[in-house]
């Protein structure tokens, strides 16, 4: 089921410094937002914080009014992260321990299915091209049907070619499942192709990280990078991430 995200105050410091905030968004139920802004602007600690895997100073996180559950958050970075020694089924179905496993299998199966690798359930890591182990980890992802799929960068590593299928893949899943999806590049295409919602952040050097803008790219999909009514946005986009 996708959640609506509601994000009040939220701050964070590292070391007594203010890396973050505060940040005050609303991000719908079933959105993708994209966040863009600069390297150490403060895109991964805001990730961080809204999965829970960082405790913020100030501020809440919280879906529906209730606290956001951990187990309701999927993570994908910018590495695959795939546990070398596993197959790919096992790296898949790795969060999903506490399933009875007819239920794992049907989750891993589904999952695998999605990303376009049926077959590839036995196979080892090293087996896996670089796009191939990305995609098991967007499969890994989208197993335990998260609320919220939280994305760091996750194609950045991929050739054009590779990141563009990547997107597509991420498009059809996030039909099939629904889920609410925050995503962070620095790509300006990656935003336009995929956002409904993409938030520009800054900061860094001592400016804790902010969102400067909030653009909402009403566009039909699919949409491709070289569409005329792209560059509008990307000139605005442009704009926005030259004056941080
Ligand atoms: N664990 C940490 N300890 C100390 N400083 C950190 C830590 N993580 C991030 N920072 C600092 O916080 C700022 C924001 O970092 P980050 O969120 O990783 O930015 P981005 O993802 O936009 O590149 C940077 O100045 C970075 O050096
Ligand atoms: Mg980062």
């Amino acid at each position: 089921m996708a959640i609506a995200l509601q994000v009040a105050g939220l701050r964070k410091s590292y070391a007594d410094m203010p890396v973050l905030g505060p940040i005050d968004v609303g991000l719908a139920a079933g959105s993708i937002s994209v966040v863009i802004g600069r390297s150490g602007c403060g895109k991964t600690t805001l990730l961080r914080c809204l999965g829970g895997l960082e405790t913020p100073d100030a501020g809440s996180v919280t879906a529906g009014g209730a606290a956001l559950r951990r187990e309701s958050v999927g993570y994908v970075f910018q590495e695959p992260r795939l546990m070398p020694w596993l197959s790919v089924a096992r790296n898949v179905g790795f969060g999903l321990a506490a399933w009875d496993p007819e239920r794992r299998d049907r989750a891993v199966a589904a999952a695998l299915d999605r990303i376009g690798l049926p077959d590839a359930g036995q196979a080892l890591p090293k087996q896996l091209s670089g796009g191939m182990a990305q995609r098991v980890a967007l499969a890994r992802g989208l197993a335990p049907e998260p609320d919220l799929l939280l994305l760091d960068e996750p194609f950045s590593a991929l050739d054009p070619f590779t990141r563009a299928q990547m997107q597509e893949h991420l498009l059809h899943l996030h039909r099939a499942y629904g889920t609410t999806i925050v995503l962070i590049t620095h790509d300006m295409d990656e935003a336009l192709v995929l956002a409904d919602r993409i938030l520009v952040m800054r900061g860094g050097h001592g400016v804790p990280g902010h969102i400067a803008a909030d653009l909402a790219p009403a566009l039909a999909r699919p949409r491709r990078p070289a569409d005329p009514l792209l560059s509008n946005w990307r000139a605005s986009l442009a704009g926005l991430l030259s004056e941080s």
